[in-house]
């Protein structure tokens, strides 16, 4: 039976490879998409969800807008880092326009009522900051007892990448993560920058996926090709020539476990420090009182990764035969 799954996501060019990954793969269901603010506006990330499910075939799958600013900072404070435009992420994603439209129910009200009437299990994927599911944490108290299984991309332990201490996902809004973090969800798996950037993709693993023809494969390159030179050009990797694909790695892990090596450890949020506010402080040498809440990332295996893209994007719509 096909792994049932709804992502949360702030699409984004990893975002958007995600979505692909998690529509096309024969192993799962991508049951709908959720659209929060983060990279871009949330009205952009759903326009962005839209045309990237259209121009693979998949405008079946329902997309449903959620938050549009964090939950409790009226906006948060835009970082040097974020002042230049690195052309990792922008407003519209190069695709043809939507055919599809977004749902009129708003995404927290979905998530609640989905997990809440669900009969199988439901993973649930959140990819950008953490506002919806705080939200519906917040809204409902049995939400946390209804969702089986999450896995989140965001936060870091070695290194930020907004600031020195954070990670966008969790900086964006770090009040929600920390809701997050500390609801008790039977399992969590946390996939942070430390796994992400060992899963990096080269320029010319984009063009490989070019050359499959397919929709999928075409598109994934063209955001992969714009992540690497916005990489190159503001936070080069030790690979030069490469970006990691955050997203699609949580996407990837849920075919193969065996993708990321993970410890279970306690994660909290600091929601107050001057210089770390965002931060997952992540105890892994058990030093806190608190118990383990998640299974954290800290290791990935490329080419697995890379071996799932290059399979799974020959699928879908083919618009260039
Ligand atoms: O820090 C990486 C995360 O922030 C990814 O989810 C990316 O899409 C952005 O949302
Ligand atoms: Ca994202």
């Amino acid at each position: 039976m096909r792994r049932k799954l709804i992502l949360d996501v702030d699409t984004g060019t990893d975002d958007a490879v995600a979505i692909m990954l998690a529509a096309l793969h024969p192993s799962l269901e991508l049951l709908a998409v959720t659209t929060v603010n983060g990279n871009v506006e949330v009205q952009y990330c759903t326009e962005n969800s839209l045309k990237t499910l259209d121009f693979i075939g998949r405008g079946d799958i329902p997309v449903y807008q959620g938050c549009p600013k964090p939950l409790v900072r009226p906006d948060f404070p835009v970082p040097r880092s974020l002042k230049k435009d690195d052309g990792i992420h922008i407003k519209t994603l190069p695709l043809p326009p939507a055919v599809s439209s977004k749902q009129d129910k708003n995404a927290v009200e979905f998530l609640i009522e989905t997990f809440r009437n669900a009969t199988d299990d439901i993973v649930l994927v959140p990819v950008g900051p953490l506002t919806n599911i705080a939200a519906a944490i917040t809204a409902d108290p049995d939400f946390v007892k209804n969702v089986p299984e999450i896995v989140i991309m965001g936060g870091a332990h070695y290194t930020g990448n907004v600031t020195p201490a954070a990670e966008f996902n969790v900086w964006a809004d770090p009040e929600a993560a920390a809701i997050v973090f500390s609801a008790g969800f039977a399992k969590l798996t946390l996939v942070p920058l430390d796994a992400t950037f060992q899963a990096l993709v080269t320029g010319e693993q984009a063009k490989a996926l070019e050359d499959l023809g397919s929709n999928a494969g075409i598109a994934a390159s063209r955001f992969i090709a714009q992540r690497i030179k916005g990489y190159d050009a503001t936070q080069p990797m030790k690979v030069s020539g490469a970006a990691p694909v955050h997203d699609a790695v949580c996407v990837a892990y849920l075919v193969r476990p065996d993708l990321l090596e993970t410890r279970h450890v306690n994660i909290v949020v600091e929601t107050q420090g001057m210089h770390t506010v965002g931060r997952t402080v992540i105890d892994v040498n058990r030093r806190g009182n608190n118990e383990p809440n998640g299974h954290v990332a800290f290791g990935a295996q490329a080419d697995i990764f890379i071996d799932m893209l290059m399979t799974v994007f020959q699928g879908g719509r083919r618009d260039h035969d």
